[in-house]
């Protein structure tokens, strides 16, 4: 049996085009799309333990970030545009390089998707309980975070992040598909925030707080980096409307890169800010650094608004990831590579329910038990090695399907699909040793499952592939 059988494309392309999605988004409504996928945990949390590791360099740090996820990006272009089916990577692959390759990715996705539904509600649970704390209630401390999240304190489950989860999870379940409008509704209120933060908290900068710049050196620099990379998550989510564009061989390289340039500067001026206002030692132990930098800045009421904006903000990327991943296990569920009743559909809700709730179950669960950082790291293995074999991909499909229209193309093949693979292996490089552990556990099992079952069940093998 060839491992390397793949779906057809020409068939692929006209399923979408006959798809009946009516194609309605344009080059804003993607760049929006890819912000409300962006925007959450990583700037709103992350930058805390980013600016312990890296100091105020913490600027350079993002800013690697993003050339890394830039490179990426413009492969992820040239395969979005080239095959706009939707699916993201896992049907691209199974197109062009082959069922175990779109199996091992699809099987690395879901631990993205998964575990990044669970950090995203680790995040919105700090912010709603500052949030709380700002009206004087306060939970008591075993229920506020995971065992071992905060360095000497006695935590034991985070609640407020489990419940989120779960809540997401009945909403995606009857059927709640994030609308365009109330994304569009949702990003407005998430920059509104971060402008809101870069306006007044410019004026509280201490230049003596950015120095010393770099006081852990390039090794600090490096590993914030490869965890800052978390806050860049989601621009992919954009290629999952393809069936929606109207002129997707244009618009979906606008929407990917548009909304990580976007986030790019933003982040930056906001790292900026932070590290000017708070000296970055106060960091330490804080899940709510934006609103605590403008509440050390005496601007109480601002930073109510910002932890308000931060949980609504954090609530959509919940809401998008939740379904994203309930989306991959369907399309994995419906190619038979996973079991059938996982894409079966409710008869009231018309939602794949079984699925949803077992996702819903099991990263509850983990938003409850796992802290921050355990799964940021992990999430960021996940989708490097994700990227990195998209960034391999748009190399073998040059040579496999030379002639495949392509609208846009990856400019400078092959230098920038080999830098993309170069950043991401060295983002991957500086993440810590029992995330590489982790994620080689993850991956083996995933090898296990597709020859005792993947294989054996595909849809493909009625093809007599
Ligand atoms: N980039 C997304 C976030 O930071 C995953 O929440």
């Amino acid at each position: 049996m060839n491992l390397f059988r793949t779906k057809n494309i020409d068939a692929m392309l006209a399923t979408a085009r006959t798809g009946g999605l009516k194609k309605v988004l344009g080059p804003l409504d993607l760049i929006l799309l890819g912000i409300g996928a962006i925007v959450g945990t990583g700037i709103f949390v992350l930058t805390g333990t980013g600016a312990l590791t890296a100091g105020p360099a913490l600027t350079v740090s993002f800013t690697i970030a993003a050339l890394a996820c830039g490179f990426a990006a413009l492969c992820y272009a040239e395969f979005a545009s080239t095959i706009p089916v939707s699916g993201s990577i896992y049907t691209y692959c199974y197109a062009t390089l082959g069922e175990i390759v779109a199996w091992m990715i699809g099987w690395d996705m879901l631990l993205e998707y998964g575990l990044a539904t669970s950090a995203v509600s680790v995040g919105w649970s700090g912010y709603f309980q500052s949030l709380l704390a700002g009206f004087g209630i306060g939970l008591p401390t075993a229920l506020t975070a995971a065992p071992g999240a905060l360095p000497g304190v006695d935590t034991f489950i985070n609640l407020p992040a489990m419940l989120i989860m779960l809540a997401i999870t009945a909403l995606v379940a009857h059927g709640m598909r994030e609308s365009a409008r109330l994304n569009n509704l949702m990003v407005a209120i998430k920059v509104g925030v971060v402008l809101l933060f870069i306006a007044v908290g410019v004026w509280h900068v201490e230049p003596a707080n950015w120095r010393p710049f770099a006081p852990f050196g390039a090794s600090g620099i490096f590993n914030a980096a490869a965890l800052m990379f978390f806050a860049f998550i989601g621009f992919d989510a954009v290629t999952s409307a393809a069936e929606e564009v109207r002129n997707p061989s244009r618009d979906l390289p606008i929407g990917i890169i548009g909304s990580l340039v976007v986030c790019a500067v933003l982040y930056v001026a906001m790292a900026a800010i932070m590290t000017g206002i708070v000296p970055y030692q106060q960091f330490a132990g804080v899940d709510h650094p934006v609103s605590l930098a403008l509440q050390l800045a005496g601007q109480t009421w601002i930073a109510g608004f910002v932890d308000l904006g931060a949980i609504l903000g954090m609530t959509t990327v919940i809401l998008v990831m939740t379904y994203g991943l309930t989306r991959i296990i369907f399309a994995m569920s419906r190619d038979g590579l996973l079991p059938r009743r996982l894409s079966r559909v409710h008869p009231v809700h018309a939602t794949p329910w079984t699925a949803t709730w077992i996702v819903g179950l099991v990263f509850s669960t983990v938003a409850a038990f796992v802290p921050l950082r355990t799964l940021a790291e992990l999430i960021n293995i996940g989708t490097l090695t994700a990227f990195t074999l998209i960034s391999v991909s748009v190399l073998v499909l040059r040579r496999t399907h030379p002639d495949l229209p392509r609208a846009f193309r990856c400019p400078g093949v092959p230098l920038v699909p080999l830098l993309s693979v170069a950043f991401c292996l060295f983002l991957m490089a500086h993440l810590q040793k029992t995330t590489w552990i982790a994620f080689a556990i993850w991956m083996t099992l995933g090898l296990a499952i597709y020859f005792l079952y993947a294989r054996r069940h595909a849809l493909l093998n009625d093809r007599g592939a």
